[in-house]
């Protein structure tokens, strides 16, 4: 069974769905069946992985539907079908792989969790920065202990201005209504980042957000609605920087603006034409470029989270503050500085970790595709580092930073307990059954720390009891000691009384 080679169908058979398919079949698996709406994809994917026309399917439905043998099913299709698809799946008794977000209201989430409990199949989210080797070495430093409790997080995820134009102005996730709001689409990965740090659940959520750039009081005099029609020089967004003339190459997205063929000429042609040579200040966009959530758990740590439009990079730092110590670090750059606060230069420790090597998400990407495929080779479904009840509290804590935004003129602070109602109960119940969050909470943590002291008290009384008997004994040593002196010198005194006396008489 380890080396069982695996049958998978792919729904959704665009950017990503593509590169599952390439990264799985290097992992002793194949994509035997497609789905897609698209024509184009759909041939696209089927000439990859030779793909007879009976296993390419207009929609996921009627693949799912098919009673094909699948080991398992990759859902990579537009956010919005994901609940349905998944849903469906697990129906019909696959394993899933879902991208995230796996749903875009709290009672789809939770309704695909009590699915896959029906169903006893997995459902994996696509929570990739969880298998990133940079954040499993934050994650293992963190549960160590060894820096003490975390007092709090700084995540900042720079999207990329490029990326951020791209995806989120002129793509597919610009507006909430076809997508889903950003801090979902996008930031699920970092608030659940967070929440697999803290161990426990949310106290009160807070946000703000604002588009701020991308939008059309921005924009230059003169600036047409497409980049080549465009007589503004020096436009940082210009389409052609992106698409023809990047240095150096961006590639990844030359097969999402024009998937047929990647050649300058398409490209271009794709421009000229289609979404993504649009002026990023004439789109019809709505999503935020800049958003904030503030998260304090139950634990007492508090999160801060920033998703900014920018940044050259595309990367994510971060910043955890201990009891003891400090760690920093930046997805990209694959550095992270490790401090122990002792002063010495010796406690200061830099892990440097090859990202550009590891593949896509810092080395998630190929990362979680060998765990999923390792899943249902194993038969063992029981956990896995993302599935959907692991997943579920990053998707929550989204929701309510969205409620907190939205909620009057200045935003409000959202009681995550009392928000969530039922969800919240539902989401306790199996931190408590994987027991996947600890829980350190206040009271533990102040029981812990009574048992610490009294602890030392002990150790300390211990010590004082062993030291007032030492004392004690040295004390009767140097008494007895004296007294022997004092025999030793009465002994002499009368052996040179009666010497003399003797003396005396001989006289
Ligand atoms: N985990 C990650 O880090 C990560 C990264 C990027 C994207 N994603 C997610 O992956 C999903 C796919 O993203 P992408 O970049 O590949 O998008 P994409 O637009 O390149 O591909 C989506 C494909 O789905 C097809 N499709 C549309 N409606 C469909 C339907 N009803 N059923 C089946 N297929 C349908 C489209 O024709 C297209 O080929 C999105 O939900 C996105 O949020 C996740």
């Amino acid at each position: 069974m380890k080396n069982k080679t695996l049958h998978l169908l792919v729904i959704g058979a665009g950017d990503r769905g593509s590169l599952f398919g390439r990264i799985a079949v290097k992992k002793n698996a194949r994509i035997v069946a497609v789905a897609d709406p698209s024509k184009k994809m759909r041939e696209l994917m089927a000439e990859d992985h030779d793909i007879p026309l009976e296993r390419m399917f207009k929609s996921g439905k009627a693949a799912l539907k098919s009673g094909m043998p699948f080991d398992g099913v990759y859902i990579a299709s537009p956010d919005k079908t994901h609940y349905r698809l998944a849903r469906l799946a697990l129906k019909e008794g696959y394993n899933v792989l879902l991208e995230k977000p796996m749903a875009t209201t709290p009672r789809r989430c939770t309704a695909l969790l009590k699915a896959q409990e029906k169903s006893g199949k997995c459902l994996v989210i696509c929570h990739v920065l969880r298998y990133a080797p940079f954040f499993q070495i934050i994650k293992k430093i963190t549960d160590s202990g060894e820096l003490g409790d975390i007092i709090s997080i700084d995540l900042i995820e720079d999207v990329g201005y490029w990326h951020f134009a791209h995806s989120y102005v002129r793509g597919n996730w610009r507006k909430e209504k076809t997508s889903a709001p950003v801090i979902l689409a996008k930031s699920c990965h970092d608030l659940d980042i967070i929440s697999w740090l803290v161990h426990t659940t949310p106290k009160r959520v807070y946000s703000s957000g604002i588009r701020q750039v991308f939008k059309s009081s921005n924009a230059p005099e003169n600036a047409a609605k497409r980049c080549v029609d465009c007589p503004v020089k020096d436009c940082i967004f210009d389409a052609r920087k992106f698409y023809l003339n990047h240095d150096p190459p961006i590639h990844w997205p030359y097969r999402v603006i024009s998937p047929e063929d990647t050649s300058e000429k398409a490209r271009l042609e794709a421009i000229k034409k289609g979404p993504y040579g649009r002026c990023v200040y004439h789109c019809d966009n709505d999503v935020l470029d800049n958003q904030d959530v503030v998260i304090e758990f139950s634990n007492g740590i508090r999160a801060n989270f920033s998703l900014r439009f920018g940044g050259e990079e595309m990367t994510r730092k971060i910043f955890v503050q201990f009891e003891k110590g400090e760690l920093a670090g930046n997805l990209v750059k694959g550095k992270i500085t490790k401090k122990t606060y002792t002063g010495k230069r010796e406690d200061t420790k830099v892990e440097s970790i090859n990202t550009k090597k590891l593949g896509g998400h810092g080395g998630g990407d190929p990362r979680l595709v060998q765990d999923f495929l390792d899943m249902i080779r194993g038969n063992d479904f029981k956990d896995s580092l993302t599935s959907v009840h692991q997943s579920l509290q990053s998707h929550l804590i989204a929701f309510a930073a969205e409620k907190s935004r939205k909620t009057g003129k200045l935003g409000r602070i959202i009681d995550f307990k009392r928000y969530m109602g039922d969800v919240f109960k539902l989401l306790k119940k199996h931190h408590k059954k994987h027991k996947q969050y600890k829980g350190k909470s206040k009271k533990k943590k102040k029981k812990r720390r009574k048992r610490k002291q009294s602890k030392k008290k002990s150790k300390k009384s211990k010590k004082s009891s062993k030291k007032k008997k030492k004392s004690k004994k040295s004390k009767s040593k140097k008494k007895s000691k004296k007294k022997n002196k004092k025999k030793r010198k009465s002994k002499k005194k009368s052996k040179k009384s009666k010497r003399k006396s003797k003396s005396k008489k001989t006289k």
